[in-house]
């Protein structure tokens, strides 16, 4: 079995946006803001502080300019150390994003033109040309441009979802310039061999395209999920602390993959990544106190 594991990954936290943007009472933005501290004291070198989205669509990420200032200010200069990104539905969103200073900004496009239309009211063209959009207004600027691919390995309004559906969007994606491309199961509907195969395929079609793994679903699928991803190259993986999170237009949607289990998986393949599992803990602990129960259900 050929082994392509890396030596180093690199974990991105989304519990700030990811996390939390499903749970139905509204976290105070100095909440919001501490999460994020933790996050950082932990090592966490990468973190989607919020989404730049309708505060219809998503009342949780109304603050999203509030949480980016707060975290820019905190105290020792912890947010110069890391990177911030914010995700975003449209231009709007990305025109936000770079108003606010974000790092980087990830605009998401599903495999799924019926994902597509309930998560953004958009055809999947229509978003792909928001996307070459925004690559060209971030030109000149500080701002990254990433791009995420939701619902790559199966779709809930659609079922089963195919290679050919995903190299689309990634393909236009890469065209447009974005620097990473994320592939995203919003839906937890991935088994390992199919992130194996999946990625395995992508890179041999885009060779020189970076891509992360976003993952949702029962604790046992995920981790298997992630070691099948490291196992065909990838390098950077994004999980929530606590396990919290899913998308609101999904339903029942399954929380992300634990970033403290993560760690703690990657520490024990012998895989650097510099985060610190035992505080993970303590702040997944202190985060289970601040939302109430299972994805805020008292
Ligand atoms: N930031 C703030 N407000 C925004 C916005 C943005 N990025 N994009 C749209 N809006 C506002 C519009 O101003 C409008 O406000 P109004 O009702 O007060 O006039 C409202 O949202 C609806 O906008 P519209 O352009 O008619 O689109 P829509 O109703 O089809 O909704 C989105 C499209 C993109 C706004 C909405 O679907 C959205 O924000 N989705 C969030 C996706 C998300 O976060 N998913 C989870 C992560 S994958
Ligand atoms: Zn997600």
């Amino acid at each position: 079995m050929a082994v392509r594991r890396p030596q180093e990954v690199l974990i991105r936290e989304v519990g700030p946006r990811d996390g939390l943007q499903g749970i139905p009472r509204v976290i105070p933005t100095a909440q919001k803001i501490a999460f994020v501290e933790k996050l950082l004291l932990a090592g966490i070198k990468a973190v989607e502080v919020t989404s730049f989205v309708s505060p219809r669509a998503v009342p949780q990420m109304a603050d999203a300019e509030e949480v980016v200032a707060g975290v820019r200010h905190l105290p020792g200069g912890l947010a110069q150390k890391a990177t911030l990104s914010a995700l975003a539905g449209n231009l709007r969103g990305v025109e936000r994003a770079l108003a606010a200073g974000v790092d980087e900004v990830v605009m998401v496009v599903s495999a799924t033109a019926e994902h597509n239309r309930a998560n953004t009211g958009m055809e999947v063209e229509q978003s792909l040309s928001q996307l070459r959009e925004a690559v060209a207004l971030a030109r000149g600027t500080p701002l990254v441009v990433r791009g995420a691919v939701a619902v790559a390995f199966g779709c809930p309004y659609r079922g089963e979802v195919g290679l050919a559906e995903v190299a689309r969007v990634v393909e236009a994606m890469l065209e447009a310039g974005v620097r990473e491309v994320t592939l995203a199961d919003t839906a937890g509907l991935a088994g390992p061999r199919q992130v194996y195969g999946l990625l395995e395929k992508l890179m041999r079609l885009f060779p020189e395209a970076p891509f992360a793994l976003h993952l949702h679903g029962a604790r046992e699928v995920t981790l298997a999920n992630l070691v099948e991803g490291l196992r065909a190259g990838v390098g950077v993986v994004e999980s929530a602390t606590g396990g919290l999170g899913g998308c609101p237009f999904i339903p029942a949607a399954p929380g992300n993959v634990a970033t403290e289990e993560v760690a703690e998986l990657l520490a024990r393949l012998g895989i650097k990544t510099g985060v610190d599992a035992g505080k993970l803990r303590e702040c997944a602990a202190w985060l289970r106190g601040v939302v109430g129960g299972p994805n805020g259900t008292p």
